[in-house]
């Protein structure tokens, strides 16, 4: 059985990472997103929980969820995780992403595979975004309906929102 992890910080989840998830799923016998992060001390824009929830609501019931706070490995080691799934957009991405597969394969013999971004989200990222709700514009097709009002929703709560 090939088991894949997509791991990221997923802060929240873009149609982006839904359709990397996706097409991961349909290569792998099982997969699982994993939300890197630690609940104990909350940064970013979502809590690691609500970022659980929110890909539980937007991802095929067959994709796990889960999330971990150590090194990667530690939970690839102990779940017996064979590859690590991540979307390249652009040789940024490469040049950020590739010495951590390095890394992470030096620790623990885990691969990394890199599916090519669908070119409809090729400029699509979470922090993008995020700055686009932020001030009102218009982020359809960029997060999930439930995501993109979740997001907007924080904004509102703090005040932000315009
Ligand atoms: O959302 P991102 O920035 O693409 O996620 C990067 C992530 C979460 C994959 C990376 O920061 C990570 O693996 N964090 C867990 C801690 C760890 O294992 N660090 C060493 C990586 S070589």
């Amino acid at each position: 059985m090939t088991k894949a992890v997509c791991p990221g910080s997923f802060d929240p989840i873009t149609l982006g990472h839904v359709d990397i998830f996706n097409r991961a799923n349909a290569m792998f016998d099982e997969v699982t997103v994993v939300v890197t992060g630690n609940p104990e001390k909350p940064s970013g824009l979502f809590s690691v929980e609500e970022r659980v929830e929110l890909i539980r609501q937007v991802v095929p019931a067959d994709i796990k969820v889960d999330w971990w706070a150590g090194l990667l490995v530690d939970y690839t080691t102990k779940h017996g995780v064979d590859t690590l799934v991540k979307g390249l957009r652009s040789s940024l991405d490469y040049e950020y992403e590739l010495p951590m597969a390095q890394m992470n394969r030096r620790l623990s013999g885990v691969d990394t595979a890199f599916l090519l971004t669908d070119e409809k989200y090729g400029y699509i990222s979470s922090s993008l975004c995020k700055q686009v709700a932020q001030y009102g514009g218009d982020v359809t097709g960029m997060f999930p309906d439930v995501v993109a009002a979740a997001v907007q929703e924080k904004y509102r709560a703090k005040g932000t929102y315009a």
